[in-house]
């Protein structure tokens, strides 16, 4: 998989995508993530990505040639899959999302600021709008590493431990167990009993009523 993330402020990304599973899934050959500079593309003579909006109000907005011009660019290199805007008015992401999204080939992401793009970005080359929760963040990078952190864990390999992405919670709509490691007694407070049994189809039974209790308290809206 290929993810392109045009931003303007790059190195908000470059940690994320340079740690842990990330880097490791790019090592490995299976994603390749690339970030842009939109400021990189601005033709204006001081690189400016904004301008006032039409109408007056408080507030910026990025202006559309730096944004087409990069999208256009890698367009004409290969196919996307989708071109995400990440945003606060878009569909709330969720774990089907992610699924979705981990069997595409490629993607850009595009990472807004101040008030946003111009309406125009939006109607020529967005397919789909995310946002990460009905909050307002300083722009979308941090939204943007998220989706791809959910994403790319997903894809065939990335994991060390194959089913580890299975049983995560979300992926069949409960919460995952609560897990123990040692020591099995920490200051009086015990590992249950049942994880220490050995009997396997008994642990496995105990984990889904857990899960079930789980989602019950904490997101009955998942059980809908
Ligand atoms: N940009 C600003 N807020 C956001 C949100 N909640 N999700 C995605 N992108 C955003």
């Amino acid at each position: 998989m290929r993810i392109d993330v045009l931003t303007i402020l790059p190195k908000l990304l470059e940690g994320p995508f340079n740690d842990s599973i990330l880097k490791r899934a790019q090592e490995k050959g299976l994603a390749e993530i690339h970030i842009h500079n939109i400021r990189d593309y601005s033709t204006h003579k001081q690189k400016s990505v904004d301008d006032y909006q039409y109408g007056g109000g408080a507030g910026m907005v990025m202006t559309i040639q730096p944004i087409a011009d990069c999208i256009e660019k890698l367009k004409s290199e290969r196919q996307y899959d989708e071109i995400i805007y990440m945003t606060p008015d878009g569909e709330l992401l969720n774990q089907h999302i992610c699924n979705q999204l981990s069997l595409k080939g490629n993607l850009i992401i595009l990472c807004g600021h101040y008030k946003g793009v111009d309406q125009r970005i939006r109607d020529m080359f967005i397919t789909r709008e995310i946002s990460i929760g009905s909050y307002v963040l300083s722009g979308g990078e941090l939204g943007a590493a998220v989706l791809v952190d959910a994403v790319v864990r997903l894809l065939p390999g990335v994991l060390s431990d194959e089913t580890s992405a299975l049983t995560d919670s979300f992926q069949d709509n409960l919460l995952a167990p609560p897990v123990y490691t040692r020591p099995e007694d920490y200051k009086g407070h015990k590992v249950p009993d049942i994880l220490m049994s050995g009997h396997t189809e008994k642990i496995e039974q105990w984990r889904q009523e857990q899960s079930l209790k789980r989602t019950q308290e904490r997101r009955p809206d998942l059980l809908d």
